[in-house]
């Protein structure tokens, strides 16, 4: 392999390592067809030590399976753009995603002696579950569920990678329980750490489980010298109660790891959407009782910054930042609160210098979202959408929204409150992906409808789509 810098593989330029997993280096690449930076994942088609399977029996099993995550699009599913084998390495090209993980966001927390925030966590964890549901109701099941796999494609969104990386180096997991035993010791179901056990998408709600646990807790529930010592006590040892750890541990989260924890899958959630279900509604008990700001040991959350490591390449800003550079047209005035007698990024009110939260819509106007609005639309300007109400509280007035996640609902805790009896609790989200804002349905009473078709699952939206929250109807617009 000759350095990276003039290295290749197919068309693309191969620029700066990233990472390095178990088996694979993550690179940072350039795809010069259509001029964007991608990750490229580097696999060495046969295992270095020589163990497990052929080159041969791997790239069969490679290509399958590249072709069965392909086809798994989803908003918080990082996209494959494309695979290739070039000697003796395969490789996987997918999005970059420049906000580094939720394992960074753990590690930089306990650097600082704290803990990853609780209501951020139960976010991020809802959107993952979200994810295995449709992967799951798909057949697939990821079997690598961990924090490390969880990117950020910003601060309150994030991306499952890896589905289908560890059937691909199933025989070769040398590391873990040998052949046939598939995933990351320290987050295995007790089916998965015998060879070729029963795996499902109860063996990923287990992990989660896992992941909720070492957030909450700051660490994981089993620890062990050896990954069979670890596995063991996956197969037989109760997890701990997260509370006689973390005694500020809410009851309502300390069942949920339980449950998703259970030794036995059939006692664990039956589906992840209904893991994403309690998550959800434990998140909007604890918006209500618990301000972020006075929940007890777990940190506000740090600012964001690209954890993206470019070996060699200095404190090179992560690529996907354009928004803040002086070449962008100004955006609308100051979402920033603390500056002038500014208008709300989101409804256009105007709203005294100095408060936070816009008076009209609630928006948060110091939020950091904006400076992650990165996609940018023909115009060079960053690719925003608004919803127009014809009816209710916001008739008439368009509410702006960032490239990111807007929850929808009743209740506190959602970024959009629609105050509205047709409206649930949580009602509906909009998530913003590769160019295309997605509406999801959060199991609401009444429904979300899309050009008076009722939405099922997700549904990407198009400039001048009707949509319908209970009683309340809004024009879709993409606002360049
Ligand atoms: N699509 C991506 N965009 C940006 N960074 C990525 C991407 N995929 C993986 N990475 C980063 O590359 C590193 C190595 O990833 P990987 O080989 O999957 O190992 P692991 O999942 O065990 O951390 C990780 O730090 C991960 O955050
Ligand atoms: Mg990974």
């Amino acid at each position: 392999m000759s350095a990276v810098g003039d290295w290749t593989l197919g068309q693309y330029r191969v620029r700066a390592l990233i990472g390095v997993g178990g088996m694979a280096k993550v690179y940072r690449g350039y795809q010069p067809t259509l001029t964007r930076d991608v990750a490229i994942k580097v696999i060495p088609t046969q295992d270095p030590r020589g163990a497990g399977q052929g080159r041969v029996e791997f790239l069969r099993l490679f290509e399958s399976e590249a072709r069965l995550i392909a086809k798994l699009a989803h908003p918080y599913i990082v996209p494959i753009y494309d695979f290739g084998v070039e000697h003796d390495w395969a490789y996987l090209v997918m999005e970059l995603v420049t906000h580094g993980s939720v394992r960074d966001e753990m590690v930089r927390a306990r650097a600082s002696g704290q803990r990853v925030n609780l209501l951020w966590t139960l976010d991020i964890l809802d959107q993952v579950a979200t994810a295995l549901d449709f992967a799951h109701s798909r057949g697939v099941a990821h079997l690598d569920v961990k924090p490390g796999n969880m990117l950020l494609r910003e601060l309150n969104m994030v991306v499952l990678s890896d589905f289908g990386i560890a059937r691909m180096l199933a025989d070769r997991n040398g590391r873990a329980g040998g052949a046939g035993v598939m995933g990351t010791p320290q987050y295995m179901a007790p089916e998965q750490t015998v060879p070729n056990g029963p795996v499902d998408g109860r063996s990923d709600i287990y992990a989660l489980g896992v992941v909720l646990f070492e957030c909450v807790t700051g660490r994981l529930p089993f620890l062990g010298e050896t990954s069979e010592a670890i596995m063991l006590q996956h197969r037989d040892t109760p997890p701990p109660s997260p509370r006689s750890l973390e005694p500020a541990t809410p009851l309502v989260v300390e069942r949920i790891i339980l449950r998703a924890m259970a030794k036995d899958p059939k006692a664990r959630y039956a589906r992840a959407a209904d893991m994403a279900d309690d998550l959800r509604h434990a998140r909007a008990e604890l918006a209500q009782t618990l301000p972020q700001a006075e929940f007890p040991l777990i940190a506000q959350r740090a600012a964001p910054t690209s954890t993206i490591d470019l070996a060699g390449g200095g404190a090179a800003p992560a690529p996907a930042a354009p928004a803040a550079a002086p070449s962008t047209p100004p955006a609308p005035p100051a979402h920033n609160g603390a500056e002038g007698n500014a208008r709300c990024f989101r409804c256009g009110a105007v709203n005294p210098a100095l408060a936070r939260f816009c008076l009209t819509c609630g928006y948060d106007r110091a939020s950091t979202r904006a400076s992650a609005d990165t996609y940018h639309a023909m115009s060079g300007r960053p690719l925003r959408c608004r919803l127009i109400f014809q009816n209710g509280q916001f008739a008439g007035r368009p509410l702006m929204l960032h490239q990111g996640v807007t929850t929808i609902g009743r209740g506190p805790g959602n970024d959009l409150l629609l105050g509205d009896g047709s409206v649930s609790r949580i009602h509906a989200r909009l998530s913003f992906a590769h160019g295309v804002w997605y509406i999801e349905d959060m199991r609401s009473s009444n429904g979300v409808w899309v050009n008076r078709k009722r939405v099922k699952g997700q549904l990407g939206l198009r400039h001048g789509d009707i949509l319908r929250f209970g009683n309340l109807e809004a024009v879709f617009e993409m606002v360049t």
